[in-house]
């Protein structure tokens, strides 16, 4: 009799055992016994929705209200595909709509000392903290060859997209951020060719 009752509680924690590891997918509740009380009956916004269907009102509803901008889509209402031969249009076609006011200056200032001097460097010579402790290869001047001549639509296009090493910057600065940004980078230049030139002259 006793064996029969050890043996009735052995098989039975086994089977629970079994029961309760059973599921394979880590988020697989496994059997459950009382499932209303863990799917509460308020849904989930919009999760009962076919999001391929219209609404009665014949719109759609992930159609987003006219005049939003779609979270994680950069080029809404941008116009150059991220292929060269949309980075040669953007240099070709984009101009700051910004003045370069004070204000505006400050502001690309800050947005730059945030999200972009630490590769840049402070004068925009591509001598950032990263790059002096050699975690990341220097990015060329703003002054330099390679850039002196970039025109602000190409550098609003390497901005939004990212250019080789440099990631896109499209989530975390507005388009404004980026113009005002692109305000500071343009002064970073002229300063950068104004030292130069006059380190030439009293080089002679
Ligand atoms: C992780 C380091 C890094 C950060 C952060 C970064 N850049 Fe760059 N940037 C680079 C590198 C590297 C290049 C060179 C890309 C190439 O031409 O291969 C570059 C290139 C550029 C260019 C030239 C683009 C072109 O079309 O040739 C501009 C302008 C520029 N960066 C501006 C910025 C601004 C403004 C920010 C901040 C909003 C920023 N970068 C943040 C690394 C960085």
């Amino acid at each position: 009799m006793r064996n029969r009752f050890f043996t009735f509680v052995g098989l039975t924690g086994a089977v629970l055992l079994w029961v309760s590891c059973a599921a394979k997918d880590p988020r697989d509740t496994g059997v459950e016994y009382a499932p209303q009380m863990y799917h509460s009956i308020p849904l989930e916004p919009y999760s009962q929705m076919d999001y391929y269907t219209y609404t009665p009102q014949g719109k759609h509803l992930i159609e987003p209200v006219a005049g939003t901008v779609p979270v994680g889509k950069i080029d809404y209402l941008y116009p150059f595909p991220n292929t060269n031969e949309g980075y040669e249009e953007a240099g070709k076609k984009l101009r700051n709509p910004l003045p370069k006011t004070p204000e505006n200056l400050a502001e690309g200032k800050r947005v730059y000392e945030y999200y972009c001097i630490h590769c840049h460097g402070e004068k925009g010579n591509g001598q950032g903290s990263i790059v002096v402790a050699e975690k990341f290869p220097a990015p060329p001047s703003y002054y330099g060859p390679q850039l002196k001549e970039l025109p602000e639509g190409k550098m609003f296009h390497s901005i939004t997209y990212g250019k080789n090493l440099m990631g896109s910057h499209a989530s975390q600065l507005t388009p404004e951020e980026r113009w005002k940004v692109i305000l500071y980078v343009q002064a970073l230049r002229e300063a950068g060719l104004a030292e130069e030139a006059n380190a030439a002259k009293s080089a002679n």
